[in-house]
């Protein structure tokens, strides 16, 4: 039986990522478990940043955005030197098993350090929702809430100066968000990697809102990383009725509060990430998926297709 045990934080931060970490700790110590913070990520467990956790230094996370442990990306973590120093670390401190909250990146480390003799589990903190096995990733509903409040606002603002406001959205490749805030903004067009950037097909769709539906604003909104949005707009405003105005609404959609959805997610997650570990269980990364939280092997759960996207293309193609 196992009885010491690790947290950490790695990867770009995100909302409920503290909800994560309390709830690993608390139902760890409750289990007879001693848990240690692993500070700034894979990089923490390298230098040996690590720092028992208790009930009581766990207290007031809950409701507060980013990570209480902090993150790094550590791309050197692929090199089995490195790692073979994190496992150090860990040694000297009696600490058998880790649970890793991050990306898919962050899993692959887990993955690794399980084969060298270290039990991990994965939970899925992202804003991105781009880890496919899971449903939704902790810290996806309240970024969506973040885009949410400012598309509704830009709204305002191009109702009135008819315009066509073009909006980016994190999401690295997974085009979740930028979906998902369409559908719940009204927006007029999405762009993602997944549907693509047809530029002379959008400017033609804008001329049409604008000269024959007679639209007094447009709001596109587009995935980061797929074309510069400031020059797209100056090309709107050249091309189509309405002039063209670029948000980025940039690092503001990986901080705040989280919401209900995220520190509900992340405390069922921490469980489930203590229950496996106390059954000898490493290797796995937990997801919601159907509405039952559930773990599969992260080689497995770094390959599955997703399960929700096709529908939600289709829904908001037909509400157009
Ligand atoms: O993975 C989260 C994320 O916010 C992505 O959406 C974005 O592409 C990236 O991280 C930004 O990374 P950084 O904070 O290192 O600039």
């Amino acid at each position: 039986m196992i009885k010491r045990i690790g947290v950490l934080t790695s990867g770009g931060d995100s909302p409920g990522m503290n909800a994560a970490v309390r709830a690993i700790t608390r139902i760890g110590i409750n289990a007879g478990l001693e848990v240690f913070g692993i500070y700034n990520g894979y990089k923490g467990m390298v230098e040996g940043y690590i720092e028992p956790l208790t009930t009581e230094s766990v207290s007031e996370i809950l409701t507060r955005g980013g990570t209480v442990l902090g993150s790094a990306r550590l791309p050197e973590f692929k090199d089995i030197e490195v790692r073979k120093k994190a496992i150090k670390q860990l040694q000297r401190r009696g600490i058998e098993a880790v649970v890793v909250i991050g990306g898919d990146g962050s899993y692959r480390g887990a993955l690794e350090l399980t084969h060298m003799g270290i039990n991990c589990i994965g939970l899925p903190g992202t804003i991105d929702n781009d880890i496919t096995c899971t449903d939704y990733t902790i810290g996806f509903m309240t970024a969506l809430e973040t885009v949410v409040d400012a598309v509704d606002k830009l709204r305002d603002t191009s109702n009135s100066h008819h315009r066509c406001s073009i909006v980016e959205v994190m999401g690295n490749r997974c085009g979740d968000l930028a979906l998902w805030s369409g559908i719940a903004c009204g927006a007029e067009i999405v762009v993602t990697s997944e549907s693509g950037f047809d530029e002379q097909d959008i400017l033609d769709r804008l001329r049409d809102l604008d000269q024959i539906k007679k639209k007094k604003h447009a709001i596109v909104i587009i995935s980061e990383k797929i074309t510069d949005v400031h020059q797209f707009a100056k090309r709107v405003t050249l091309n189509t009725g309405f002039s063209g105005r670029a948000t980025v609404l940039g690092h503001i959609q990986r901080g705040g509060s989280p919401c209900p959805f995220d520190r509900m997610l992340a405390s069922q997650m921490g469980e489930k990430a203590i229950d496996l570990l106390m059954q000898g269980i490493g290797g796995q990364c937990v997801a919601i998926r159907d509405n039952q939280i559930v773990a599969y092997p992260i080689e497995r759960a770094l390959v599955m297709p997703s399960s929700s996207k096709k529908p939600l293309t289709n829904l908001f193609e037909r509400l157009g």
